[in-house]
């Protein structure tokens, strides 16, 4: 089952409007939640950032967030859903094709759908590969919007790179990943760019940097350049789905001695020890 234009219906049944705004001009804002246990993680984060990227772009919730969060928790539990992710987005409805808004009565639409998956272990504990490329979305990348082909083109060259993920700058100065933030270890000091308006502001982000707080490890909150970041001694991503994702290469090249180091160690584990440790393993899927 899935949740689409005002009520559950099975997958096979959801039709987009070849009109739908989301469809046309990708005129909405999406969130993925982490379930571990059944449970949302970080539940009230996400939902937060949604209102907001929502009134950044002057979109009208279809019901009030209460009621989207009811519809969030059905769903799971109708899917019997463990360890997965839920899929949730709003456009703003079906209209006839305008690049202005549509008239005020047009009905925004819901989606909401669930999907097991397990956690990368594999990836968490040997790290990944990563590339550096020009970041080219706009100027809005605080705003969870629908629209992601800057995202989708550089995510793309990297897996043609044979790298698992981007690190993206902007004249230089690291911003985040293509679905992840980004953060280096130099000398014992955790930087990551400002939650402004050119990153999106990673509830997983959020999470790590309470962690680090609470470690007593200091973390700077400032852009860096694509220099700092070849001469960092860890380098890591966070997001929902990837958690904290250690980068042991950058452009061909190890970050440190090429294997995840003491600090992204150390917030790995203090993470863990916020999942409920029944999705510690890797997740049951469903
Ligand atoms: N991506 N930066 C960007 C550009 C993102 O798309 C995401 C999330 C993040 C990390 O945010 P969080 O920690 O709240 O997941 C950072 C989601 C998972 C996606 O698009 O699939």
């Amino acid at each position: 089952m899935i949740w689409f234009d005002d009520r559950f219906v099975p997958e096979s049944e959801s039709k987009v409007s070849y009109l739908d705004r989301g469809y046309c001009f990708g005129d909405g804002v999406y969130e993925v939640f982490r379930v571990y246990a059944g449970q949302v993680y970080e539940g009230a984060a996400h939902y937060e950032r949604l209102v907001r990227s929502a009134r950044e772009i002057k979109l009208r919730l279809p019901y009030p967030l209460e009621e989207i969060e009811r519809i969030v928790l059905e769903l799971i539990e109708r899917e019997r859903l463990r360890d997965g992710s839920v899929y949730l987005q709003i456009t703003r409805g079906v209209a006839p094709r305008a690049h202005s808004f549509p008239p005020a009565d047009t009905q925004p639409v819901l989606l909401v759908y669930a999907s097991p998956a397990k956690r990368r272990v594999e990836s968490m504990r040997g790290g990944i590969a990563a590339i550096t490329r020009p970041d080219e979305r706009w100027l809005r990348c605080d705003i969870k919007s629908l629209n992601l082909l800057g995202s989708v083109l550089a995510k793309q060259e990297a897996e043609e790179a044979g790298a698992d993920d981007v690190i993206l700058h902007r004249d230089g100065i690291v911003t985040e990943c293509s679905a992840s933030n980004v953060m280096i270890v130099k000398d014992g000091v955790l930087l990551t760019h400002p939650a402004n308006r050119l990153i999106l502001h990673g509830v997983t982000r959020a999470v790590v940097l309470r962690l680090a707080r609470e470690l007593g490890i200091p973390a700077e909150e400032r852009p860096f350049s694509l220099e700092t970041l070849r001469r960092a001694d860890e380098a890591f991503l966070t997001s929902t789905i990837m958690e904290v994702m250690p980068i042991v290469a950058i452009d061909g090249a190890r970050v440190g001695d090429g294997a995840p180091g003491p600090v992204t160690r150390r917030l790995q584990q203090a993470y863990e020890a916020t999942i409920p440790a029944s999705a510690l393993s890797g997740g049951g899927g469903q």
